[in-house]
């Protein structure tokens, strides 16, 4: 039996699967976000061993004889966020999350430092942990001052778990003190931001083992003695090893909070400039890239909160397949941009507002910018030398059929619809775990998933739609001006 956890944003979620990978269970609890300023984003570290300890009482609850037989776990948890621990591994705050922004100068000081952009491959974006880090610095010397340990959110599940400091590859890419193409801790990263190589984890694949459960957690969360815990993944590769996308061209695109285009790489293929991220994968010798936005469902339940009508109603009204681009033209920035604007100033538009629009043409705009959105980070993915094929379709979004064709017509690619079942991070996590418990090859464990549907491109649209992506291409410059 073996265990993948996701520290999701939201929540916490466990799944329990035996060793033929067949789910036996699995539970949530979930957690708060604090905002106690504008662009500030937090959760409390106990808030998450809390959460894992409720998980594993109700795992036991259902399947007792599974959780005894428990040999190995994995963690994936949201990535880039900031944890600093004093010498005896305390947190001296709670954790700046991915979607914090407060370190907007700092992650411009940074990211302009020479060297920074070419040894990290990626730009210094705020939501980094490198600037919050460096946040901390500036305005909080004390805690600064006291800091022994950085950990990123699931090794600091992994160093509750088991002692041991430590983090994978995957995750630790999305620091900006990480060689990404070394794959090891780089002293001038480190130095840039006044950090030093003693206060960053050890570092491991995420496949390879870092340590055993403690004796004390172990009987916290009833399991046996020794179960093996991974080094883990940040949770986008994580999620690519839930779907066996881990070499060149396997992607998918991800319909969550984010929205996320993510393709395997089997070389290191920088491209800072592009707004593409470069990270490291979770299995040794392998990367991947991709595209964020940061307001794909987002943008949908923004608009559901305004015209109060649930997100499934608003797509439903749309009917389940497309005929064509509105009028109208959605910029979906509602929270700043990363790929491919890296702007975090940048605020959202609705272009071509009409008398008569309602409901179906807000709706309809607001799913056309967010796939309009995707697409100028498809661009961004090619400029690097990257060649999807076709993609499988994940997240919350997914759910609806106007909006995956959408996106295939406007990406021009196939969208592999993949049959219910367990597929996202959870389950990649718990391959993790299997890898490093059973020493086992990633590639043939990290297997895809079976496919329901293929949902092809209109090509009898794409000209129609090519010319609504350009006239949202060219809006960005157009707002961004008036904004200014
Ligand atoms: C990736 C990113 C998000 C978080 C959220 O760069 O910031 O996808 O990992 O979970």
């Amino acid at each position: 039996m073996f265990v993948g956890i996701d520290l999701g944003t939201s929540g916490l979620r466990a799944l329990l699967i035996d060793d033929a990978q067949r789910v036996i269970a699995a539970k949530e609890a979930s957690y708060d976000t604090t905002r106690p300023h504008a662009g500030w984003s937090e959760q409390r570290q106990s808030d998450w061993t809390d959460a894992c300890i409720k998980v594993f009482a109700e795992l036991r609850a259902e399947a007792p004889d599974a959780v005894a037989a428990i040999r190995g776990i994995g963690v994936s948890g949201h990535m880039h966020g900031a944890n600093l621990l004093d010498a005896d591994g305390t947190p001296l705050r709670p954790c700046m999350m991915w979607n914090d922004t407060r370190s907007v100068a700092q992650a411009a000081r940074l990211d302009a430092t020479e060297n920074v952009r070419d040894l990290s491959g990626n730009i210094v974006f705020p939501g980094f942990t490198a600037p919050k880090v460096a946040w901390v610095a500036d305005n909080e010397p004390d805690i600064f001052a006291k800091t022994a340990k950085v950990l990123l959110p699931k090794d600091y599940l992994n160093f509750w778990l088991t002692g041991v400091y430590a983090s994978d590859m995957s995750d630790s890419a999305g620091t900006s003190w990480l060689d990404v193409g070394a794959r090891d801790w780089s002293d001038e990263l480190l130095a840039a931001s006044g950090m030093r190589r003693d206060q960053m984890p050890d570092l491991f694949e995420g496949s390879e083992a870092i340590g055993t459960v403690s004796p004390d957690v172990a009987t916290q969360l009833g399991l046996p003695e020794g179960v093996i815990v991974a080094a883990g993944a940040g949770d986008n590769a994580a999620a690519a090893c839930g779907i066996g996308a881990l070499g060149e061209g396997d992607g998918f695109v991800s319909l969550g909070t984010s929205g996320v285009l993510l393709t395997g790489r089997d070389a290191y293929a920088p491209k800072p400039a592009s707004a593409v991220h470069t990270f490291c994968h979770a299995i040794p010798d392998r990367w991947y890239q991709m595209g964020v936005i940061l307001a794909a469902t987002d943008s949908l339940n923004w608009l559901s909160r305004n015209l109060q009508e649930s997100p499934a109603d608003l797509t439903r009204a749309l009917g389940s397949s497309i005929s064509g681009p509105g009028k109208m033209r959605f910029l979906p920035y509602l929270s700043g941009e990363r790929t491919p604007h890296n702007d975090a100033d940048i605020r959202g538009a609705f272009i071509g507002l009409d008398i008569a629009s309602g409901h179906e043409a807000l709706t309809q705009a607001v799913l056309e910018g967010v796939t309009f959105a995707l697409r100028d980070n498809l661009e961004a993915l090619k400029s690097t030398g990257a060649d999807l094929k076709q993609v499988i379709a994940i997240g919350g979004g997914s759910q609806s059929p106007f909006w995956v064709e959408l996106i295939a017509t406007v990406l021009n690619l196939p969208i592999a619809l993949p049959k219910a079942g367990e597929f996202g991070a959870a389950l990649g996590a718990a391959r993790l775990a299997i890898c490093a418990a059973d020493k086992a090859d990633p590639v043939a464990t990290m297997t895809r998933p079976e496919i329901d549907t293929i949902i092809q491109p209109r090509a009898e649209l794409r000209d129609q739609y090519d010319a609504a992506y350009a006239a949202f291409r060219n809006s960005y410059s157009g707002i961004k001006a008036l904004q200014s």
